[in-house]
């Protein structure tokens, strides 16, 4: 079994996953375990409750699940009052129709199914918010969207949560609740999820890529580099200015790899039950293991 998550806030998040699977969970348990742990988490504001919010200072988050064995998906976006929208992407998983809610028809449904409306918006979030508007300063920057991939007994599911990014455009969707560019799962294969800036990792549908990648044989560690490589080249070539964005992705035997097109991109691995913290260095070419900030 192995577990691979995006950024260092993951780090605690896959120490639960790890609880919730030795007490026999299902992927689906122990990446929701994982994904809940981080969005209700205050000290994070890229995820779920506590989120940075829109410019109208509205917490606005999207979340999906992946099913590799039958890519069956749930998605949510533009969710807002709900803590946990990976819960919510997660119910939607397997609908024959509606798998993907946006606004107030995933409120709605969420409601419906039990879930507690709240308030989103923390006072550092808030106060963050505020700074930026008092200094009419709308511009949005990269974000770090949590995004993790299981491989165990024979099966692959991936998910996602973020709040997309700061300062965003009230409605603006980014790639984590796509599955195509944010996720892909297929258990014959393997799975991806990325993160970073979601306006350019859906010009490269960057999770799919992957795992078509190594569909094809490619290895996982390269099939991470070659995709981020390749999108960030194609960028350049054609006048653009890429912005930041990062993958990491399983095959379906468990091994791992990670890239990105900044210096450093950190994740975490659960593999051999050892949780690590580790950074992926020369687009996916390299990687060191650290001692997390987490650990205590
Ligand atoms: N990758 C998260 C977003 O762009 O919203």
């Amino acid at each position: 079994m192995t577990i691979i998550a995006t950024w260092e806030m993951s780090y605690d998040g896959v120490k639960a996953a790890r609880e919730v699977i030795r007490k026999g969970a299902s992927c689906e348990d122990a990446l929701e375990a994982l994904i809940n742990y981080i969005e209700l988490n205050e000290d994070f504001h890229n995820v779920g409750h506590s989120g940075w919010p829109n410019e109208d200072g509205v917490v606005e988050l999207d979340a999906a699940m992946i099913n590799g064995d039958n890519l069956e998906y749930g998605a949510v976006a533009g969710l807002r009052n709900i803590k946990t929208p990976i819960s919510v992407a997660r119910l939607l998983v397997g609908s024959e129709y509606n798998n993907f809610l946006v606004g107030e028809g995933a409120y709605r449904f969420a409601m419906e199914h039990g879930f507690k409306h709240e308030n989103l918006l923390t006072k550092p979030a808030r106060d963050r918010w505020l700074e930026r508007v008092m200094k009419e300063d709308y511009g949005v920057k990269g974000h770090d969207t949590v995004g993790t991939v299981i491989s165990m007994n024979g099966r692959v599911v991936a998910a996602t949560s973020t709040s997309g990014l700061f300062m965003k455009k009230m409605g603006r969707v980014g790639d984590s609740p796509l599955v195509g560019p944010g996720l892909y799962a297929d258990s014959d294969v393997g799975g991806a999820t990325a993160t970073g800036v979601g306006e350019d990792i859906i010009k490269g549908t960057l999770s799919f890529k992957i795992v078509e990648l190594m569909r094809l044989g490619v290895d996982v560690k390269e099939a991470c580099h070659k995709a981020v490589k390749g999108l960030h080249d194609t960028m350049i070539k054609k006048g653009e200015t890429p912005r930041e964005f990062s993958v990491v992705a399983l095959d379906k035997d468990g091994n791992w790899g990670a890239a990105s097109n900044r210096d450093e991109f950190p994740f975490v691995i659960l593999e051999d039950d050892e949780v690590k913290f580790m950074i992926s260095k020369d687009w996916g070419r390299s990687f060191e293991e650290r001692v997390s900030a987490f650990e205590k």
